[in-house]
This record gives structure tokens, C-alpha cells and sequence, in this order.
């Protein structure tokens, strides 16, 4: 993403590395610092410890994809929500131990205010054996002492087509000696693509991909890219392998395609954090996440998923304000 005027302007309030070498961050009220193991929270009503890996896998996603649709939960305290121009950061806000306590607080921020100060907390404590995209048996430790940092791994981004992918400027089809090796999980997927035969004169007009080839490439786990858009129907295909590092509480419908292998998802209630379903995917099975729930996926092995989503602009504001459903169709 481009620098604009207002990053440019952002101050990131941060102080002297700490004895084992991290720097603090503030954002409003809230602190951030973190140790050889844990990254601990503090708000005026209260503080929060999480683990340093859960964290950061947490915080690079939120990065990476810009706040999301709705709201990122790194866990059942801490979390973002996103208003598309400002974020809140919250702690404890969906939790209803936390409401009932009273201990619960959010600030609403400027978006580039949080998006350049959680890059700089980011950069800071990513050490260089930590890949906060990779799964945990693809990357080195996140723990110790500051250790040099990883740009190259956390300012990865979402790939996103503007079209779709092999179309005329959008050829992002990896190949082996595009860097991109097939995953150890994946090295039964064909590599073959679909023969084009295009009438003459609709050459560029006509493309197509291996999709499974594609996915099969994929060196981060639990990170759509964008395959195809058309209006604002987005195709989000992803690798996903162990734990989804966030509970995603969507703030509009969300449909699931299991291409390959199995997830299974905890539901829960979006704003009290309350069970509300356990839902095992399997190849080929379609469910639809509706807009009132949270939800985090858990993957055994190495698995394809395609995440098909509505980026229309006034679905949140016609969700929340019961002109449509929460849900997709009527059965
Ligand atoms: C989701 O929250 O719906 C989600 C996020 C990332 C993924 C898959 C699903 O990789
Ligand atoms: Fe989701």
C-alpha cells in the first residue's frame, strides 16, 4: 500500500528497548510490551498476558489484510474492530465476563494512527528465525530475546487479482522457478494447466489456471489471496494448516468451500463469545458463516480452502441495522 499523507504524519508512540530488547508501544490508553515468551496488555480497567507467537501470527493478520471485515479477536480479550476509515481497539469488549466486570475498554482510532503503529510493534518483535505466516512446523522460533527481525517474511500482503488470475495482468501463476516450491503437504496435486483453445482475435481474453497448482504453492498458511473478482464477488482461496491465529466476528456473510482435506471450526456467539456450533469441513462441503457469529477453524494437515466473500461497502451498516438477514438463504 502507498504512503499517503496522513501515515506520513502518524507519530508511533514507543519507548527504549527493554532488558530483553524489545521496545514498548501505546496507542490511547493502551500499553504493549513484550518479554522472552509473553506480550502483556494494559488498559485503565485492567491488563491481559498473551503468548508472543499467538500474538504476533494475531497481529500480523490484522496487518496484513488492513483490519479485515469486522472484527480480528487475536483471542477472547484482546481484538480489533474495523469501521473502514477508523478502527476500535478493544479488550474484552465481546467477552461477557469482562462486560458484566465492568473491566472491559475501547478506543476508536484513526486507521493509519493503528496500521503504522502495529507494523513498527510488528517489525520490533519479529525475530529473524519467526515466520508469523508460516505454519508451526515451517518456521523457527518467535521466543528468547530480540534476535534481528524478519521484513521479508511480515511485509508480505494479501495477493489480490484485479480480475482474475492469468488474465492480462494478473499472470501471478507460480511456477517451480518462481521461488515457490509445491508444500510438503501437497506434492500429490498436478502441476498441469488447462489447455486454452481461443477463437482468433480473444487470445487475451480468454485465461484460465490451475487453481490446485496454484494453492499447492502457497508458502503461508491462513492467509487468503485474492483469485478472481468480479463486482464485488471475491475469491479467496488459502492454505490453512493448524490454527486459524484469529476468531474472525464477520460483520456480513461468509461462504466456505472445503477443496481439500479437513477444518474444523468452533462457532461462537460474536458479541458474547457463547458456543454455538462445531462444524467438522470435509472435501467438497459448503457452509455459510453467518454475519452474527465468530468463528476460528483448526486444520490437521495442510488443507485448501476457499473463502468466498461480498466486499459490498453497505452490507455492515444493512446487516446491523436488520434491513437484511444475518444469514444467507431461506431454507
Ligand atoms: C475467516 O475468518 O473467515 C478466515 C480467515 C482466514 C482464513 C480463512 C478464513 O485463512
Ligand atoms: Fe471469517
Amino acid at each position: 500500500m502507498a504512503t499517503t499523507e496522513a501515515e506520513a504524519t502518524v507519530e508511533i508512540q514507543s519507548g527504549d528497548p527493554n532488558e530483553a530488547g524489545y521496545r514498548p508501544f501505546q496507542l490511547g490508553e493502551f500499553k504493549f510490551r513484550r518479554d522472552d515468551y509473553f506480550v502483556y496488555i494494559e488498559w485503565p480497567t485492567g491488563s491481559h498476558v498473551m503468548s508472543a507467537d499467538a500474538f504476533l501470527k494475531a497481529l500480523q493478520r490484522d496487518v496484513a489484510w488492513d483490519f479485515f471485515y469486522g472484527i480480528v479477536n487475536f483471542d477472547g480479550v484482546i481484538g480489533t474492530v474495523n469501521h473502514y476509515g477508523t478502527v476500535d481497539l478493544f479488550a474484552g469488549r465481546y467477552n461477557d465476563g469482562y462486560r458484566k466486570a465492568e473491566l472491559d475498554h475501547l478506543e476508536n482510532m484513526p486507521t493509519p494512527a493503528i496500521r503504522e503503529t502495529f507494523k513498527a510493534m510488528l517489525d520490533d518483535w519479529t525475530n529473524e528465525t519467526f515466520d508469523p505466516f508460516a505454519s508451526p512446523d515451517e518456521t523457527g522460533s518467535a521466543f528468547g530475546p530480540k534476535n534481528g527481525d524478519n521484513r521479508k517474511a511480515i511485509t508480505r500482503h494479501r495477493v489480490a487479482a484485479a480480475r482474475m488470475v492469468g488474465v492480462k495482468g494478473d499472470e501471478q501463476i507460480r511456477s517451480d522457478d518462481s521461488g515457490f516450491p509445491v508444500n510438503r503437504h501437497f506434492s500429490d496435486v498436478p502441476q498441469d494447466e488447462p489447455e486454452i483453445r481461443a477463437e482468433a482475435g480473444f487470445e487475451d481474453e480468454l485465461a484460465s489456471f490451475n487453481l490446485f497448482a496454484y494453492l499447492s504453492r502457497s508458502d503461508v498458511t491462513w492467509n487468503p489471496s485474492v483469485v478472481s473478482v468480479c463486482k464485488d464477488s471475491l475469491f479467496c482461496p488459502t492454505t490453512e494448516e493448524y490454527i486459524l491465529p484469529i476468531i474472525h466476528g464477520n460483520d456480513r456473510v461468509e461462504w466456505f468451500l472445503q477443496l481439500s482435506d479437513e477444518i474444523y471450526w468452533d462457532v461462537e456467539d460474536r458479541d458474547s463469545g457463547q458456543i454455538r456450533s462445531k462444524v467438522v469441513m470435509k472435501p467438497g462441503d459448503v457452509a455459510a458463516m453467518p454475519a452474527d457469529i465468530r468463528h476460528q477453524g483448526y486444520a490437521p494437515k495442510r488443507s485448501m480452502l476457499l473463502v468466498w466473500e461480498n466486499a459490498a461497502g453497505d452490507l455492515p451498516e444493512l446487516i446491523s441495522s436488520g434491513k437484511l438477514p444475518t444469514y444467507p438463504v431461506e431454507l
